[in-house]
Formats: C-alpha cells, sequence, structure tokens
C-alpha cells in the first residue's frame, strides 16, 4: 500500500545489513508514522507482545523475521551452538501472544529449515529466504482474498442497482495486520479499485481502537468511504438495513470452521444472523489450526492488562498524544482480547483458494491435502 505516495510493506528487511529488520510501528498511528528498526529476537518479541506489530498474518511473518535474526553474526543474541539459539528464539517468539496460531506457524516452518541447515553459515541465508517467502506467500494471499472476495461486493453491487455496498468491518484486518493487501480489506480494496461504490462501517473496537486508529487511517490514506462508529452501533444499523455484508479477519480458525477473532467479533455475528446480513471471515490457509476444532473451548483466549481498558489515548486539541483514565480510580477492568464465534453464525470464510462453507467439508474441500482420509496425487 502507499502512504504519500510511497509504497510499503509492514515489514522488510535492510537490503544490506543482515541483522536489520524495520517494521511500521502501529503504535502512534494514526497521529504519527513511525519506521522502527529490530535487531534481536528480544526486540521482535517484545514489538510482536507491546502490539507495535499485531494482527494475526503479520505477527506470523515478523515471527518469521524473529528467526532468522536469532543466528545473525552480527545481531546481539550471543554467540554458541546455533541450534540452540534457533529453539531459544523459538520459544521466545511462540510465547508473545496466545491466540492468533501464526507465529507459531511461522516458527515451527522457520524450525524445520534451521533443523534441515548443514551449517551455521547455511542457516543464515536460508532463513532469511523463508522469512522473506513467508512475507511474499502472506502477499499472493491477501491478493488472492480480494479476488475472491470481491464477488460478493459486485453481487451486492448488481443487486442494488449502483447504490453504495455498506460494509461493516471489525477490528483491524487491513493491510497493516498483514504484510500488505489485508484480510478483510481486500475485498473492499479490489472493489474500490474496480470502481464499485463502497462504504465501510468501521467498528472503533475498544480497548485499543484498532479500527478507530488503523482501519479508518488506512480506508482513509486509499480513498474508501468510511464511517466510524462506536462498538455497540452495529446492531442497530443491521435492523434499519444498513448493512449489505460483514467482513472481519481471524487470528485462528479451527478445522471445523469456528473463528477466534478481536473480542466483540461474536456479537456482530449474532446481530447479522438475527437480521440475515451475510457474515464472513477472510483468512489466509496460515491461520487454519488444523489440529483443533471445537473453537469455543480449545482456542486460548488472550488476557491483557486492565490498564488498556481503563485507560484511552487520543491527540489533544494542543496536537500531544495524551492517555486519560476513563472510569473512578480504583474500578478494576477485564481485557479478553479475542472471542471465538461458532461456524454456525457464518455465511461463509474466504481464503486464497475461494470461498469455502464454514465447516471441516468447505475447508477440506479447498485444502484437500489436509484431509488425513485423501490419497493426494
Ligand atoms: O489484537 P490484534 O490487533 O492483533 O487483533 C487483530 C485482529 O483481531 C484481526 O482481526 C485479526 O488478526 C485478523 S488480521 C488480518
Amino acid at each position: 500500500m502507499k502512504i504519500n505516495g510511497i509504497p510499503y510493506r509492514t515489514i522488510w528487511p535492510d537490503p544490506v545489513a543482515t541483522g536489520l529488520v524495520r517494521i511500521i510501528d502501529q503504535r502512534p498511528l494514526p497521529h504519527r508514522f513511525v519506521v522502527e528498526e529490530i535487531r534481536s529476537v528480544r526486540a521482535m518479541a517484545e514489538a510482536i507482545r507491546e502490539m507495535h506489530v499485531r494482527g494475526a498474518p503479520l505477527i506470523g511473518a515478523a515471527a518469521a523475521w524473529g528467526m532468522a535474526l536469532a543466528i545473525q553474526p552480527s545481531g546481539p543474541d550471543g554467540a554458541g551452538d546455533w541450534l540452540i539459539r534457533l529453539k531459544d528464539a523459538a520459544r521466545e517468539l511462540e510465547s508473545t501472544r496466545p491466540t492468533a496460531v501464526n507465529q507459531a506457524w511461522a516458527v515451527e516452518r522457520m524450525l524445520a529449515v534451521g533443523r534441515a541447515c548443514a551449517s551455521s553459515e547455511q542457516a543464515r541465508v536460508r532463513l532469511r529466504e523463508e522469512a522473506q517467502r513467508i512475507c511474499d506467500e502472506d502477499v499472493a494471499a491477501c491478493a488472492a482474498i480480494g479476488r475472491h472476495g470481491l464477488r460478493l461486493i459486485q453481487e451486492i453491487a448488481a443487486r442494488k442497482g449502483g447504490a453504495p455496498v455498506n460494509v461493516l468491518t471489525h477490528c483491524n484486518a487491513g493491510w497493516l495486520a498483514c504484510v500488505d493487501h489485508g484480510t478483510a480489506t481486500a475485498p473492499i480494496y479490489a472493489a474500490h479499485n474496480a470502481g464499485l461504490p463502497v462504504h465501510v462501517w468501521v467498528d472503533e473496537t475498544r480497548p485499543r481502537n484498532q479500527g478507530a486508529k488503523l482501519t479508518a487511517w488506512e480506508l482513509g490514506e486509499h480513498g474508501v468511504p468510511h464511517t466510524l462508529i462506536p462498538d455497540n452501533a452495529g446492531g442497530h444499523l443491521m435492523q434499519h438495513g444498513l448493512v449489505d455484508l460483514c467482513l472481519v479477519g481471524a487470528d485462528r480458525v479451527t478445522r471445523q470452521g469456528d473463528a477466534a477473532n478481536k473480542i466483540g467479533t461474536y456479537l456482530k455475528a449474532l446481530a447479522a444472523a438475527d437480521n440475515g446480513v451475510p457474515f464472513y471471515v477472510a483468512l489466509p490457509a496460515s491461520t487454519i489450526d488444523w489440529s483443533r476444532r471445537d473453537g469455543v473451548r480449545e482456542i486460548p483466549i488472550e488476557s491483557r492488562g486492565e490498564e488498556e481498558v481503563r485507560f484511552m489515548e487520543g491527540l489533544a486539541p494542543d496536537g500531544e498524544v495524551r492517555t486519560v483514565r476513563i472510569c473512578p480510580e480504583n474500578t478494576r477492568g477485564a481485557n479478553y482480547g479475542f472471542d471465538v464465534t461458532p461456524a454456525r453464525l457464518l455465511t461463509g470464510l474466504i481464503t486464497e483458494r475461494g470461498l469455502c462453507p464454514a465447516a471441516a467439508a468447505g475447508l477440506l474441500a479447498l485444502f484437500p491435502e489436509r484431509d488425513p482420509g485423501a490419497t493426494i496425487a
């Protein structure tokens, strides 16, 4: 995506210095655009944990680059056996955020490449190549999600005869949450780029306000018409025919199609089901956890600090970013980061291989290599 006419990804390696990776630090957005330099596993783990980078696919890409950094000779991660350093890095990176499955997926992939290497010199090169491949594959997957999801918006646009298609989205499943394009926003960008009239209802997404801060900024930079709404407004909008389609991302989708996403997604899906509004989850294959079935019982839900609920940050009239407490001093906060929407509430899934019902049969039809009973030619 372009910022002030300059194309950016959310994460990229220095073309010369092998021990240096750059990320867009998402915390100061939308008020300031900051690029941060990451030189160690510890710094990358911190960037994931403290949400300098966030969003499941980007967490995966960041973990992959963290693994590559672990064994660069110029890095500060210490000498010693490179495979041990790699395994230590895997442990540190995997424990950063528990709900998104992408970092475990990326770390396992990087470990497998490392284990197959004969020397540290070979591993240094191969791990950098693999991290870059993970990033490039994510970009391609998101672009494909955009192409497949576009069909849904085209169909609604045709029915509405030129009136804007109103899409509701939650949190930020945009290009900032991935390496580029986004998952839920990819069909929206594709529709906008194709000249279809599309308007987005952007849930603010308390407590960290990824919708207000990131999705609204992204859509604005790309010129997509959008309106910020409080998290509780979606049900009312749906009752009054003001939402044609709900499109969200996911942090982990089980093999039966249950989807963990930012807290509040489940309530939107309930409202959508009650009002006959199609509700789709967009995700790359790296977000599918084939080892789990019942998402409500089996997906670990991240619990974050209560200060994220008790305090809010914003731009004061004097141009300074300030943090204010929004509750009495002694009020405690509970901060569950995600919830699980059962497959039965989803109209379907949008993956890089196409659309499918949120069900084991639907996913296996798109990913037959994951069917334990199938013989693949
Ligand atoms: O806590 P976050 O900001 O990492 O949560 C992000 C989300 O819930 C996204 O919707 C999800 O990761 C999908 S991103 C394409």
